[in-house]
């Protein structure tokens, strides 16, 4: 899940797809999306660790289709109507049946697959050792996998939404999980589930609710306590303001008090003008919340994303402290911008903005199923008061669709209230990482549930770092914390193939 408007950095090459009202015009846009990637928060590591995007197309991964059932909870003949889902394997390191190898299956998210299989590192890295099979599958209507062709007309289609939701997504897996199970004859390989951020809510949802198919779940960054009131409703963006106050006091603060200036100069006569000449703007500016809605976004994306080495957030502050003595705030700002995006000809001011798959696709699983009450009161952070409304949300929502949201479905489905006296004693084997640097931890387990239940955290994590490709620049605290997963899940095989010889299988 990314910012709602950070989507463009990483979908430009996707076709803008023009459906629905643009994410701007909602009113809840500031609600950030989940994502376990940002493929420009890559490119800030080093250049040399860039992932080719079209990993996909190696020939280590094979593509495949699966005829995908629409509707899996009904017995309607509507319902039997099928759609074609990707999902791709590598074999390359698999030990095969006869040793009952285990299967890493992630689990697609909010995007199509192509970036993932790139990106998510932890399934190939760790292949060798585990002499696993890699598995990755995408979710129901995002890329190829997308019922009744287009990705607009499914969107469209108001009866097709409403098979968009997570429930059919994990019974997707399932279906896709056995498939794969007996098309590699590997009845008795475990399978470890694996996902980062809305993905990694839908890996540990998955171990609880088909244990049957997956020994275990590693899920990543993922805020599965980020529903109704179990998180305060600013939670997010107290991390983000808390990520730029421990890396500069003064750079918080000028944060803090550039939204007052920023309306300051643009209340005056011909105050966007100077505006839009101060901060380069690719166009005029139409009214001050376009500006400050592109630097909202910037520190959220900025704080989600900090990864090593360059910690987009230091470089956001370099910018801003580094100014020359006598800069103003709007100046220091500015030069925050330039440090972190780069010295450009203009700022298109509409970079996280544009439509994309993701935005699309999202927008609905945000306004139907996935409701997360993330917003800020006055004072408690280093932006603008902007509650969340859950009124307000819900009426928007039904303006778009026709159909309200239902924000307590998630926990009445899968839990999240008391989650510690409800886990203690069931279910088993869930790494729930964190990195607590990531604005989307305050919705995550946070400590350990039970024995085999756990929280992994890095004090100075990001958003599903663990989960991406190992580079060479990786800190020894990431290194670790992957050590230390990888540990976690050797116990569970460990186990589970005691277990088997127990029974004689
Ligand atoms: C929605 O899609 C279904 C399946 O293709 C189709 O039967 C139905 O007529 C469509 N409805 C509309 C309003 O286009
Ligand atoms: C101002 O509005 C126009 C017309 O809607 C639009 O093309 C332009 O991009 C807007 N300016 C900014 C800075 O977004
Ligand atoms: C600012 O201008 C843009 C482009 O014209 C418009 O879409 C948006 O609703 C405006 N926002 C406010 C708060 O007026
Ligand atoms: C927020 O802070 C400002 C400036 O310190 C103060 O004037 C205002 O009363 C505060 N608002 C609340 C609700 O505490």
């Amino acid at each position: 899940m990314r910012p709602y408007r950070a989507v463009v950095l990483l979908f430009q090459f996707y076709p803008l797809l023009l459906l629905l009202q643009s994410v701007s015009s909602f009113p809840h846009k500031i609600i950030p999306r989940l994502s376990p990637h940002n493929k420009q928060a890559l490119i800030l590591r080093n250049p040399d660790d860039v992932i080719s995007t079209s990993a996909i197309s190696s020939k280590d991964f094979k593509t495949f289709f699966y005829k995908q059932t629409l509707d899996h909870f009904n017995y309607a003949p509507q319902s039997y109507a099928t759609f074609r889902q990707r999902y791709v394997v590598n074999s390359k390191y698999w030990g095969g049946p006869t040793s009952n190898s285990p299967i890493f299956a992630y689990l697609g998210a909010e995007e199509p697959l192509d970036d993932d299989v790139g990106f998510i590192g932890f399934l190939d890295d760790n292949a060798p050792h585990f002499k696993s099979l890699s598995v990755y599958i995408e979710h129901r209507y995002y890329g190829k996998s997308v019922p009744f062709g287009s990705m607009e007309a499914a969107m469209k289609n108001d009866t097709l939404r409403g098979y968009f939701s997570s429930t059919q997504a994990l019974a997707d897996y399932a279906e896709i999980l056995l498939h794969v199970k007996h098309k590699f004859s590997a009845h008795y390989s475990p399978i470890i589930v694996i996902g980062g951020s809305y993905g990694g809510k839908l890996a540990s949802w998955f171990r609880l609710k088909y244990p049957h198919i997956a020994l275990g779940a590693l899920a990543s960054s993922a805020p599965v306590l980020y529903f109704d009131n179990i998180t305060p409703q600013n939670g997010y963006y107290s991390i983000v303001t808390k990520d730029f106050k421990e890396a500069s006091k003064n750079c918080y603060q000028t944060i803090k008090k550039s939204w007052a200036e920023i309306d300051k100069v643009a209340s005056k006569p011909n105050g966007l003008s100077i505006l839009s000449q101060r901060f380069k703007t690719c166009s005029r500016l139409n009214n001050s919340s376009e500006l400050k809605d592109f630097l909202d976004t910037m520190y959220a994306v900025a704080a989600q994303y900090n990864h090593p080495p360059k910690y987009p957030v230091t470089m956001v502050c370099k910018g801003i402290d580094g100014a020359p003595v006598g800069t103003d705030i709007i100046g220091r700002i500015f030069a925050g911008v330039v440090s972190y995006r780069g010295k450009r000809t203009c700022y298109d001011t509409n970079a996280y903005n544009q439509p994309s798959e993701t935005s699309v696709g999202w927008q609905w699983q945000t306004c139907s199923e996935i409701v997360m009450p993330i917003g800020r009161g006055e004072n408690d952070t280093m932006f603008p008061a902007y509650p969340f409304d859950l009124n307000e949300f819900i009426k928007s929502c039904k303006d778009l669709y026709g159909v309200s949201p239902r924000p307590h479905w998630i926990t009445t489905y899968y839990g999240g209230h008391d989650i510690k006296l409800v886990l203690n004693r069931f279910g088993s084997n869930i790494i729930f990482s964190n990195g607590l640097r990531d604005p989307y931890s305050s919705g995550g387990v946070l400590e350990d549930l039970s024995e085999s239940i756990v929280a992994v955290t890095t004090p100075k994590g990001s958003h599903c770092l663990d989960i991406l490709h190992s580079a060479k620049t990786d800190p020894d605290w990431l290194i670790m914390q992957r050590k230390k997963e990888v540990e976690i899940i050797d116990g569970w095989l460990k186990t589970y193939y005691a277990d088997l010889q127990t029974l004689n299988k």
